[in-house]
């Protein structure tokens, strides 16, 4: 429908809200091009974690960009640092693509500080029964060999909820998606 925001939008949008506000040791999970850190705050220690050995250019551009930031070349489901030394992590269209979530999660839990947050922006499976569900649960086995491993029938929602934070606020949104469907969206901070 013209008019709807889109999910870029609420992304673009996600980033320059919630992006500013962290402070200290930054942990980016699957960064990307690393677009996070043109949001964070100066000052920010920016750890961006990729699996892939190849990076794209524009990450290390970026990378290169910023005092103190480092490159993590793991995955989510082993995440490189010692337990509590992480004051936020950043997981932007991330935890669709991680083979293991909540695995990629209890690493999350491990290395953020008491208090530290876990800011989230994620595409989410739609409601059962749903012509958008029975499209993502057909569309999965491809869209996780050719788009990086997203898995766009993922319940992010409850895995971060049952990873054992203190507490998990969730905001849902809609996005248009294609062919007649909808695109669930989350955004939301969790608390260890
Ligand atoms: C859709 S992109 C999102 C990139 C960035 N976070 C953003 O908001 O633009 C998904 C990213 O997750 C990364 N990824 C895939 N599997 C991963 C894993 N197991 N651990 C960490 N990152 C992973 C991919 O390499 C890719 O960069």
């Amino acid at each position: 429908m013209p008019g709807e925001v889109t999910t870029a939008e609420f992304r673009r949008c996600w980033r320059a809200s919630v992006l500013p506000a962290l402070r200290g040791v930054v942990l980016d999970l699957g960064a990307g091009s690393g677009i996070a850190a043109d949001h964070l705050a100066d000052g920010v220690e920016w750890l961006a974690l990729e699996p892939r050995a190849r990076v794209e250019p524009a990450l290390h551009a970026r990378l290169d960009r910023r005092r103190g930031a480092r490159l993590l070349t793991a995955p989510a489901e082993a995440v490189p640092l010692e337990a509590g030394t992480v004051d936020a992590v950043i997981a932007s269209t991330v935890l669709c693509s991680v083979r293991r979530p909540d695995r990629a999660l209890a690493e999350v839990r491990r290395v953020l500080r008491p208090g530290g947050v876990l800011v989230f922006f994620e595409h989410v499976a739609a409601e059962r029964g749903t012509w958008t569900s029975a499209l993502q649960a057909a569309y999965a086995p491809i869209s996780r060999l050719v788009d990086r491993g997203c898995d766009p029938h993922r319940d992010t929602e409850s895995s971060i909820r049952a990873a054992g934070f203190a507490t998990v606020e969730v905001r849902r949104m809609r996005a248009p998606g294609v062919l007649g469907t909808v695109e669930p969206l989350i955004e939301g901070v969790a608390v260890a």
